[in-house]
């Protein structure tokens, strides 16, 4: 089901939120994301970077794995919403498709800036013939 503009203009707070709260002294790339679960509930997160560069975190993993601890299970993802300071917008990196992919295939993806553009996609459009979970339940599993 499409997210209400309600929901829209929450997840979009939450995610300035996150951006607000980004960790990144190194690449100065703000990033935040917020997730509505499909109990409901609206995680947030920001990238939080390191010394040890390979070890950063994106936004969007962030305020999944903090959706994950907090929502009831089954654990569902409806949608996810990006923003970034930037005159243009940021869509999310390969590996949190993935991480978003294992619980919202069929997730709305928004990604709002500073500008007027706004991308949205579902998941599948963005990561398509995916592999999860489904994958790991035939025969020898
Ligand atoms: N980053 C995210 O938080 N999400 C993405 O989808 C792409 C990249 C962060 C990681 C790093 O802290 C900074 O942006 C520059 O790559």
């Amino acid at each position: 089901m499409t997210i209400t503009e309600a929901e829209f203009s929450k997840l979009a707070e939450a995610a300035r939120l996150g951006a607000s709260r980004a960790y990144c002294p190194y690449s100065r790339f703000r990033v935040g994301a917020a997730v509505l679960s499909g109990d409901g509930r609206i995680a947030w997160g920001g990238n939080v970077e390191n010394a040890s560069y390979g070890l950063t975190s994106c936004a969007e993993r962030n305020a999944v794995f903090r959706a994950v601890a907090d929502s009831e299970r089954p654990m569902t993802i409806r949608a996810v919403v990006i923003y970034t300071p930037t005159p243009e917008p940021t869509a999310p990196c390969g590996a949190c498709r993935q991480v978003i992919n294992e619980f919202g295939p069929d997730a709305e993806i928004r990604a709002i800036c500073d500008g007027p553009c706004v991308l949205s996609y579902r998941l599948h459009e963005l990561l398509p013939v995916a592999f999860g979970p489904g994958n790991l339940a035939g025969p020898g599993a």
